[in-house]
């Protein structure tokens, strides 16, 4: 059964189609990329799946259950995180504090709770931290500037602390949009590289909006390409392709990222992977 399926999704704007029947399946593990020019409708996709926008006609299935009525915060319980094509992140606060904004939904007591620093609302917050520090800080090499104020930090590492607050939700389901806009060339490639980190070592199912096909191409399994006039996507098998930033790169790139995972966290079973993660065999 698909994790997520998008059953004939219409949305309008006074006249204006914005999405004109869209379906499409995305099963468990799967990074699954939707392209598309400038206003065919991509992020309103996204928005229709987090229960920002109401479709005006059709259906979201989440792991076979309808999630079409729900609010968004309901399906935000159901780990399904996203990322936004304009960061929102909260800028005067630090790098730590906006992952543990991203993570305090999954606590079970509440955040007056929590605030009280009081039994077990402690322990879960002292879990909490070690997780996040252990898995998405290592993971995204976020140590050297976790206490740093968001907004002082440069655009790309900006987009970056945005990857770590979705991921510190511990997403079922993560949704990217455009996570290498606005950025330059090195900013992209830093970007891609840690998209891979996270594809390797958590095997999330990832659906990603994304307008530079290079980067598609990069990272993504599948992806379906929209036929005109916008009336629906078809999917297609994974093209054969040549990778944007080369095999070269790649093979580099994947070398380097297991080279320093293995300084940082050793060798043989569960090499390369971070102490958080590998207790709980998750690589
Ligand atoms: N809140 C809104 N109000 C009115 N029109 C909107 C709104 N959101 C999106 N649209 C329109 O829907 C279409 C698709 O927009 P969008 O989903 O943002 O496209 P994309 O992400 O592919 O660039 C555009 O024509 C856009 O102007
Ligand atoms: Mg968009």
């Amino acid at each position: 059964m698909a994790l997520l399926t998008l059953d004939g999704l219409h949305l309008s704007f006074g006249g204006v189609a914005a999405l004109a029947g869209v379906s499409l399946e995305v099963n468990a593990n799967d990074f699954f990329a939707i392209i598309g020019p400038n206003g065919a409708g991509k992020t309103s996709i996204f928005n229709c799946i987090s229960g920002i926008y109401a479709p005006t006609r059709g259906r979201i299935l989440f792991n076979g259950q309808d999630i079409t009525p729900l609010k968004p915060h309901r399906r935000a319980k159901l780990q399904i995180a996203r990322t936004f094509q304009n960061i929102a992140l909260f800028k005067g606060m630090t790098v730590l504090d906006n992952l543990k904004i991203g993570n305090h939904i999954r606590l079970r007591s509440g955040v007056l709770a929590c605030g009280l620093y009081y039994g077990k609302a402690a322990r879960e917050e002292f879990a909490h931290r070690a997780t996040i520090e252990r898995e998405i800080i290592d993971l995204l090499e976020l140590q050297e500037i976790r206490h740093k104020i968001v907004g002082t930090l440069p655009y790309g590492l900006q987009k970056r602390v945005e990857l770590a607050r979705a991921l510190a939700l511990d997403p079922t389901l993560l949704l990217l949009d455009e996570p290498t806009a606005g950025m330059n060339a090195e900013e992209t490639e830093d970007m891609v590289r840690f998209i891979l980190y996270v594809k390797q070592v958590k095997r999330p199912t990832v659906v990603m909006i994304e307008h530079d096909m290079g980067v598609v191409m990069d990272i993504s399994d599948r992806y379906p390409v929209p036929p005109p006039p916008w009336t629906g996507w078809r999917r297609e098998a994974p093209p054969q392709w040549e990778p944007h930033y080369g095999r070269e790169w790649h093979e580099e790139a994947h070398e380097r990222n297991w080279r320093e995972r293995e300084e940082r966290w050793g060798r043989g079973e569960g090499r390369g992977c971070p102490p958080g993660l590998a207790k709980q065999g998750r690589c």
